[in-house]
């Protein structure tokens, strides 16, 4: 176990790492700990208790290996569990840590993308039935129209390696027509989901229009630590930086590195954890 103090990156699997990725790009020299929750993935179906009591024990676990603060990278986690953590649990729990999730720093920005102010989302159920979106994008751009589609058989359909086969393009094109078919004036899509950066260039070949622009949210995300980390020195100082990196799963480790190989370019290694509640 890496005994310093670290950041944790948590997600129900495997697509947290196409977040990682850019926060890597963007802050090589800090130590990391990536969670994947494969055992219990995908996240995007389950109800609002689920998700919370899952991503409770992730948050206590990666605070009991030193982790000062916490990235929920995951965006069904961060619509369903992130408020009631920070706002009943760490005070409690956890007074001196933090924990961030990844649609208000993608809510800050999604609206300078978009022209004509109609930005449509794409997510998982669970994310879309959440709200958070509507709630975060309103607060930042109140006169932004956000058009939304859940695309509850991506997530499976990525992970079993059958996205690019006739049946998985069938509903990549069904879900980006059902999405566009709401507004004329859409010209920016929110890939909303962690797993979608994989399908970004079919997506563009389904659309055929370069002027609609799809946006993944790796970069937002990891330009948005950045600031948080000069403003909160408080937190950045507390963090070791000897560039280390350990992951961790739930599930059977081959699976996590068969898994991981369509979302991180990069060789690792991995441990498998097991995660229970102490609250
Ligand atoms: N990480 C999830 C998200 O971004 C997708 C995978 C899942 O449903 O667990 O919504």
């Amino acid at each position: 176990m890496l005994s310093t103090h670290s950041i944790g990156i948590f997600d129900s699997g495997v697509g947290g790492l196409t977040i990682f990725d850019h926060i890597l790009q963007v802050l090589p020299e800090y130590n990391y700990i990536y969670l994947g929750d494969n055992a219990r993935a995908p996240y995007g179906n389950h109800s609002f208790e689920t998700i919370l009591e899952y991503s409770w024990q992730a948050t206590q676990w990666l605070f009991e290996q030193n982790c000062q603060l916490i990235i929920v990278a995951c965006n069904t986690a961060s619509a369903k569990a992130l408020r009631t953590i920070q706002q009943k649990y760490l005070p409690h729990f956890y007074p001196n840590r933090k924990i961030l999730g990844i649609i208000r720093p993608t809510a800050e920005v999604i609206g300078q993308y978009s022209i004509t102010q109609s930005v449509g989302l794409l997510a998982t159920q669970g994310t879309i039935v959440s709200k958070s979106y509507d709630l975060e994008v309103s607060k930042f751009f109140p006169n932004l129209n956000l058009y939304k589609q859940a695309c509850p058989l991506l997530v499976p359909l990525i992970e079993n390696n059958d996205i690019f086969s006739a049946g998985g393009i069938y509903f990549v094109e069904k879900y980006v027509k059902n999405l566009l078919n709401q507004s004329s004036k859409i010209d920016t899509i929110l890939l909303g989901c962690t797993h979608y950066p994989i399908i970004k260039t079919l997506i563009e070949n389904i659309i055929k229009k370069p002027k609609i622009k799809i946006i993944n949210q790796g970069p937002l995300v990891a330009e948005s630590l950045k600031k948080y980390l000069l403003k909160h020195t408080e937190i950045e100082n507390l963090i070791n930086k000897q560039r280390r990196v350990k992951f961790y799963t739930t599930e059977d480790t081959s699976k996590f590195l068969e898994l991981s190989k369509a979302f991180f370019k990069k060789n690792i290694e991995v441990e498998k954890i097991n995660l229970v509640s102490n609250a």
